[in-house]
């Protein structure tokens, strides 16, 4: 039996540690929640990405009365983006939310397991790292890629 230990190194810091830039995504995620369409559950999420030609690009989750047909934030944003710009890869992505009480969640809040498929994806695509910035009120989480949030994960090839 051979025991395989995986560690996953998260940075947890305060807005004011992060770069300009991610900063900025913070911001752009925080704002991108008021955009979300959540009638049902009435937990806003919101998600920027910033891609290599120095877009950035945001989405927010939309439910539906239909409620598989809903779609969370980082889905929208990371399929947005890459209709939108199919050659630019993603290199940042910072997600953020706001609670029932309409409150920013006091600890950062982490993508489910679908969107954290289909963020890696673009990860591969990309070729190289996609920071994760997780924004709560409180702390931040910062991770320095995506496939840490999905190790072990699924891959053909
Ligand atoms: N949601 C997201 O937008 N992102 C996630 O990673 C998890 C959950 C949304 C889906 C639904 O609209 C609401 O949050 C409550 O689950």
């Amino acid at each position: 039996m051979r025991k395989i230990d995986i560690v996953i190194p998260v940075e947890a810091v305060a807005y004011d540690e992060l770069s300009d830039v991610d900063r900025q995504l913070v911001d752009l995620a925080r704002e991108a929640t008021h955009r979300s369409y959540a009638p049902y559950s009435h937990f806003c999420v919101g998600a920027a990405i910033k891609l290599s030609n120095g877009e950035i690009v945001t989405g927010a989750n939309q439910e539906n009365v239909a409620f598989p047909s809903g779609t969370c934030a980082e889905r929208s944003a990371c399929y947005y983006a890459h209709a939108t710009y199919p050659d630019a890869k993603f290199e940042i992505i910072a997600i953020a939310a706001r609670g029932t009480d309409g409150n920013e969640v006091a600890r950062p809040v982490a993508p489910c397991g679908a969107c954290r498929q289909a963020l890696l994806e673009y990860e591969t695509l990309a070729g190289h790292d996609v920071k994760v910035i997780l924004a709560g009120a409180d702390e931040i989480y910062v991770l320095r890629s995506v496939k840490d949030l999905l190790p072990l994960a699924f891959s053909e090839f």
